[in-house]
């Protein structure tokens, strides 16, 4: 049997655009190679920079454009770390994210995730000055699921008050399939008191590790700091590459196949879903993103369940895995991004199989 990833959250390889960045690569170099084989300002590439900041209607200044954006994650949250900040992170949260954290040894707070996006009642009671709250308000990273508009506004109302740090992780965002368009708390805010996250990983292509935050101007300084003393410079090269990418026009109609191409996966998993799994599994329909979020019956042990489903070559992630304390033990994460919709029907056949025995055993 041919092995079916629902595990990771990485592009299939249809939707990378690999002959249009093989050819802006060669016309980096070609137009301004010189610059693009050096190493080059902290912040990055200065006319990506720009075209960011553009974008989101902020000063370049204020955009730092690092090897990753997991690697802008790392930055603010060492510098905040260093500040002696408390975390209050989405449960459950992207797991990588998690993992900074814990390493940074952080004081971090896990507050639960509701069906519209983080529970903002809860949070009320913790949240003081000087707290960073991360989230990840869009298509969530595990769950799929999505910060309503009038919660967007309570949180940003909330750390306002309270004289926190709201700290947004949007790589999803621009990966919406269906349904009302919803402002970033970025722009909910005019671009000023939120720390903005996002990434061409998932837009172009993770292998380009470009990504980016948006700073206030106060903290530049601090985040470039780190910059220089772990790599220097990002990898300016590849920015110009992408540089000349989305200053060719390719951008927008990249992000149109590829949000095609996840809708497509996204229908043949509910789908398949709907025909495959036993009553009392559910599961969410996310409007956009890579990944849904499923509980199993009752008594269905996630850890047995991938044991065998890795047997039968098709793997997922523990839900437990995306909490820091107790949680997700009857969840899966479900990535519909790489498989193939027809590799997709295969996979959730193999698993249902699986979980009806498992079921069984439980009921
Ligand atoms: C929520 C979230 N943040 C950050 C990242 C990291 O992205 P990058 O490839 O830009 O480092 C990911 C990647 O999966 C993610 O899901």
């Amino acid at each position: 049997m041919a092995p079916i990833s629902f595990a990771r959250g990485i592009p299939g390889p249809d939707l990378l655009p690999i002959a249009e960045f093989g050819a802006c690569a060669q016309r980096a170099l070609e137009r301004d190679g010189a610059t693009a084989l050096n190493y080059g300002p902290p912040g990055g590439y200065p006319p990506l920079r720009a075209w960011i900041a553009e974008r989101h209607g902020v000063e370049p200044s204020r955009v730092v454009v690092t090897n990753g954006s997991l690697q802008g994650f790392q930055f603010v949250a060492k510098h905040y770390a260093e500040q002696g900040a408390r975390f209050f992170v989405e449960a459950p949260c992207y797991d990588r994210s998690l993992q900074i954290l814990r390493a940074l040894e952080v004081e971090t707070r896990e507050v639960e995730l509701a069906e519209d996006g983080l529970d903002i009642d809860a949070l009320e009671g913790f949240l003081r000055a000087g707290d960073v709250v991360y989230t990840i308000p869009t298509f969530q990273n595990p769950s799929g699921r999505t910060l309503s508009r009038s919660s967007r506004e309570r949180l940003l109302g909330l750390v306002r008050e309270r004289g926190a740090v709201l700290f947004e992780d949007d790589p999803y965002g621009l990966l919406r399939f269906e349904g009302e368009s919803l402002p970033q708390l970025f722009e909910l805010a005019g671009g000023d008191g939120v720390l903005f996250l996002s990434s061409f990983s998932k837009t172009v292509a993770p292998g380009i590790r470009t990504g980016y935050v948006i700073l206030p101007e106060g903290l530049v300084p601090a985040i470039e700091t780190l910059v220089l003393t772990s790599y220097v410079s990002p990898a300016i090269f590849v920015e110009a590459a992408l540089f000349e990418f989305v200053a060719a026009g390719r951008f927008e109609p990249n992000l149109a196949r590829v949000t095609d191409a996840l809708r497509i996966r996204r229908d043949a998993m509910l789908a398949a879903l709907s025909r495959e799994l036993p009553e009392g599994a559910r599961w969410n329909e996310p409007e956009g993103g890579y990944f849904l979020w499923l509980d199993l019956p009752v008594g269905v042990d996630t850890g047995s369940l991938l044991a065998r489903a890795s047997e039968q070559d098709v793997t997922f992630v523990r839900g437990s895995d995306f909490y820091l304390g107790p949680g997700g033990e009857e969840s899966v994460r479900l990535a519909f991004s790489y498989a193939s919709a027809t590799e997709i029907g295969e996979g959730i056949a193999r698993l249902g199989r699986l979980v009806h025995e498992a079921a069984a055993v439980a009921a």
